[in-house]
């Protein structure tokens, strides 16, 4: 992606986000000036991807701070704690939101001595500090990701996990930005993604943008793709990785991976260690978000269903590690069992 176009960003007074509902037909931006208009954006899916919206959820968290009249504090981190609590009840399976929060609200409790205005401008540092960081990581990812790219180079991808979905650059799409950087010879099947279609609005638009061939497929085609030879392997982001490797990701990831296996194919996993949850040990125990039927019954804002038909819309999986041939994280690539490189990466990060 054009790094001009940011994701998300700072405005005295307001976190502003480019609209992902409306790419890759508009470039708009929406401006959030409460704490009531960043939440409802990250429900909303405005912003989207797992490190996105845990650096918009920081930046939330500094406009609590910013506007509130709290003079002491004691209620500025009262006020904190709320708005944490509200952030982190949008959505609930990207861990990203939660470890941003709790980041934000700990370097306000350490400033704490220092009275308010102390505390405002130690939380604004903080949300800055986590943007910055986030693209730093996903940057590295791609370092340590581009190696593993099979030579003729033909990837499948799911989702959106570029630049969009992150402070810029992507987890994802990163080792393939790398490699076509370096000059690899590249394809990349984009799975169209259903309900929401994050891989034909939004991954179809990057690589587009970046220069780099791609076909996009609609999810069933998928195992067509890998039985004619065609895709070599398959990165996906995460929204979530726990202590043994399970990995929670857009709905979908958890047939490729199934298919991967089938077909003999590399499943890659390209994620920030703020994506890793040690303190779940099974994937099984990861929330999963349930979004409105709507998503499935609507497409573009028509209606493709019956009227009154009852769909299903979790909006992710989860990977059994076993299925998993590599982790690709900012701290070097992780392979199984995945329990003690997982471990490392989050212990060198503190
Ligand atoms: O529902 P979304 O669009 O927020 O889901 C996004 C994904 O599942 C991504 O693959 C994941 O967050 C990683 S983004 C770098």
């Amino acid at each position: 992606m054009d790094q001009e176009l940011r994701t998300v960003w700072w405005e005295p007074g307001a976190v502003c986000l480019i609209d992902q509902r409306r790419l890759p037909h508009a470039q708009e931006t929406v401006r959030c000036a409460d704490l009531a208009t960043v939440a409802w954006a990250i429900k909303a899916m405005v912003v989207r991807g797992a490190p996105a919206i845990g650096c918009t959820a920081a930046y939330g968290m500094a406009l609590v701070a910013y506007h509130s009249p709290a003079t002491s504090s004691n209620d500025l981190i009262g006020e904190l704690e709320t708005a944490r609590a509200t952030l982190d009840a949008q959505r609930p399976t990207a861990v990203n939101l939660a470890w941003a929060t709790r980041r934000v609200l700990t370097r306000a409790q350490a400033s704490a001595h220092e009275g308010p205005e102390a505390i405002r401008a130690a939380v604004l540092a903080e949300a800055h500090a986590i943007l910055a960081e986030d693209l730093a990581m996903c940057h590295a990812i791609g370092d340590h990701g581009a190696p593993l790219i099979p030579p003729r180079g033909h990837v499948l991808t799911h989702c959106n996990a570029g630049g969009l979905a992150t402070a810029g650059y992507g987890t994802a799409l990163a080792p393939i930005r790398t490699a076509f950087a370096q000059g690899r010879s590249l394809h990349v099947f984009v799975d169209e993604t259903r309900p929401f279609l994050q891989g034909a609005r939004l991954t179809a638009w990057e690589l587009q943008q970046a220069g780099i061939p791609l076909t996009l497929i609609t999810d069933n085609m998928a195992g067509y793709m890998m039985r004619c030879g065609r895709v070599d392997c398959v990165i996906v982001g995460a929204d979530r990785i726990v202590a043994n490797g399970d990995t929670a990701n857009k709905i979908g990831t958890y047939s490729l991976a199934v298919l991967a296996r089938a077909h003999g194919l590399p499943f890659f996993v390209a994620a920030p260690s703020s994506t890793i949850d040690l303190t779940l040990n099974h994937g099984d125990q990861i929330p999963i978000e349930e979004r409105p039927e709507a998503e499935v019954t609507h497409c573009g804002g028509q209606q493709i269903a019956p009227a009154n038909v009852r769909a299903a819309n979790p909006a992710f999986d989860v990977t059994p590690h076993e299925l998993i041939t590599a982790i690709i994280t900012e701290r070097g690539v992780i392979y199984p069992p995945f329990c003690d490189g997982l471990r490392r990466v989050v212990t060198e990060r503190r």
